[in-house]
């Protein structure tokens, strides 16, 4: 992830509109695609984000700082009633469209491997990307100020931009899980040998 971007390189709009062409190639439950995404490209649109979501009497920290740089924000939306309607057609047959029917919540899982695409395509084209979560507590003022219907859920939100140079996230000393932790073969806890 990238937290920090060159304020003096703008993102081309056919790198953009790349990255959500591909994000509409992700797979979705039942080809259901119940995903929007509100692109932020100008400075008065970014600057809307951030005074919904933040505290103008705080002193932004380093990490919101960076994020501030970035030139273009994606609020990647997904839609339950999408998946509720598309489940209770014939071919699914979930007519009482009861929530309980869902291991997980699709609809959301969905929004977040579109996500993914648009994070891929950002390192295809030399950019750099963050995926964020946006406070709970933020989400009303931020669906007011960009009209999101409230039926929708803000998964996240992706930065986009040039990188600036950064130093080694402190996050990689946790060290990655290795496939002898994660990878069970046969029955939970049982590892190939190595
Ligand atoms: C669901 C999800 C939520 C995340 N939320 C944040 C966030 O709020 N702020 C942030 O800086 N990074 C966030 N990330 C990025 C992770 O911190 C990042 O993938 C991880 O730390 C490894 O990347 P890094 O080494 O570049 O930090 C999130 C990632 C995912 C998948």
């Amino acid at each position: 992830m990238v937290r920090r971007y060159d304020p003096d390189r703008p993102v081309p709009a056919e790198v953009v509109n790349t990255a959500l062409g591909n994000a509409i190639r992700a797979p979705s439950a039942g080809f259901s695609q119940g995903w929007d995404f509100v692109v932020l490209t100008s400075p008065e649109e970014r600057e809307a984000y951030w005074s919904a979501t933040t505290d103008p009497d705080d002193e932004p920290d380093s990490w919101l700082a960076g994020l501030m740089t970035a030139p273009i924000l994606i609020l990647c939306l997904s839609d339950e009633g999408t998946y509720l309607r598309r489940y209770a057609e014939p071919d699914k047959g979930w007519a009482d469209m009861d929530e309980a029917r869902w291991p997980v919540h699709y609809w959301d899982i969905d929004t977040g491997m579109a996500a993914l695409m648009i994070l891929l395509t950002a390192v295809d084209a030399g950019l750099g990307a963050c995926f964020f979560g946006t406070p709970p507590e933020a989400h009303d003022d931020v669906f007011e100020a960009f009209d999101i219907p409230r039926d929708r859920n803000l998964v996240g939100v992706v930065s986009l931009g040039y990188p600036l140079p950064r130093p080694r996230s402190g996050r990689l000393k946790r060290g990655r899980r290795g496939l002898d932790q994660v990878a069970h073969y046969g029955r939970f806890g049982q590892h190939p040998p190595t």
